[in-house]
């Protein structure tokens, strides 16, 4: 089936990208060139996400991994990472009763002992609300780091390992693949970064192995419904040969 845009490009809904994921990044520029603080910038970022969230599923996008706070994102000035845990949490709370009536499953990825015990009850809360909803599934990546994700991996491997669960032999990148926060999820397969940076700050490492990326230099808060269809219709026109011919 053909999705005719309003500029008029054609997404065939056949042939989607089963997950994508996106660097959410330009909210403090966003707002410093309106000469607020970067607080209003991470709030209009926020609007922009719910209305990306609502078009990809409407798509039929299986997968979509947003990354909202990175392990390095601590080294902030603590009122931007306490604004930041704020709406975050604001969004935990809201999205049972929004996203949820729109069928969305959330699930939070990352590492979940450095955030406070309210975050932590309420990431449950969430995901257990929307575990048994059909549509897209959204990964918000919360205190999230492709190394810290990988490291928690091996962790769990090697006690596996030890417990003589499995052999050291039989460990493949299947039961890697497994053991991360997206364990059970295809790999990324197109990547999109706002704001003209061109690199990964630790996202998905592992995952985005194949992905397609897509950069764009608009800012997070001004990211549209139309902005994620073009990523999607260049996806589209892209020839992926993961190494073959
Ligand atoms: C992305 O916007 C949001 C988070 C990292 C939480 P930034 O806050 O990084 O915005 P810039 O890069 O400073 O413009
Ligand atoms: C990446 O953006 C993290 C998130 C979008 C949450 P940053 O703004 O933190 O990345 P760097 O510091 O520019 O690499
Ligand atoms: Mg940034």
């Amino acid at each position: 089936m053909l999705f005719r845009t309003k500029k008029t490009v054609d997404i065939d809904t056949s042939a989607l990208p089963r997950h994508i994921g996106i660097i959410m990044d330009g909210n403090g520029r966003w707002a410093k060139k309106r000469g607020l603080p970067r607080s209003a910038g991470h709030k209009a970022g926020a609007e922009a996400l719910k209305k990306i969230i609502t078009e990809a599923n409407n798509l039929g996008v299986e997968y979509i991994t947003v990354y909202a706070f990175s392990t390095e994102n601590w080294k902030r000035p603590k009122e931007e990472v306490d604004y930041l845990m704020g709406l975050l949490m604001d969004y935990l709370i809201n999205a049972e009763k929004t996203l949820a009536g729109e069928n969305v499953v959330i699930r939070a990825i990352g590492s979940r002992k450095e955030l406070s015990e309210e975050m932590q009850r309420q990431i449950i809360k969430t995901e257990e609300f929307t575990k048994n909803n059909t549509g897209i599934v959204m990964n918000i990546a919360l205190n999230y780091g492709g190394r810290e994700e990988i490291l928690h991996a091996v962790k769990d491997i090697s006690r596996a390992v030890k417990a003589g669960e499995i052999s050291a032999d039989d460990i493949n990148e299947r039961n890697i693949s497994d053991a991360l926060y997206t364990g059970g999820q295809p790999d990324v397969d197109l990547l999109i970064r706002t704001s003209g940076e061109m690199r990964l700050s630790n996202f998905m490492l592992w995952q985005v192995s194949y992905a397609e990326m897509w950069f764009t230099d608009k800012l997070w808060p001004d990211f549209k419904p139309a902005d994620l269809r073009k990523a999607i219709y260049d996806f589209q026109n892209r020839g992926r040969r993961f190494g073959g011919v």
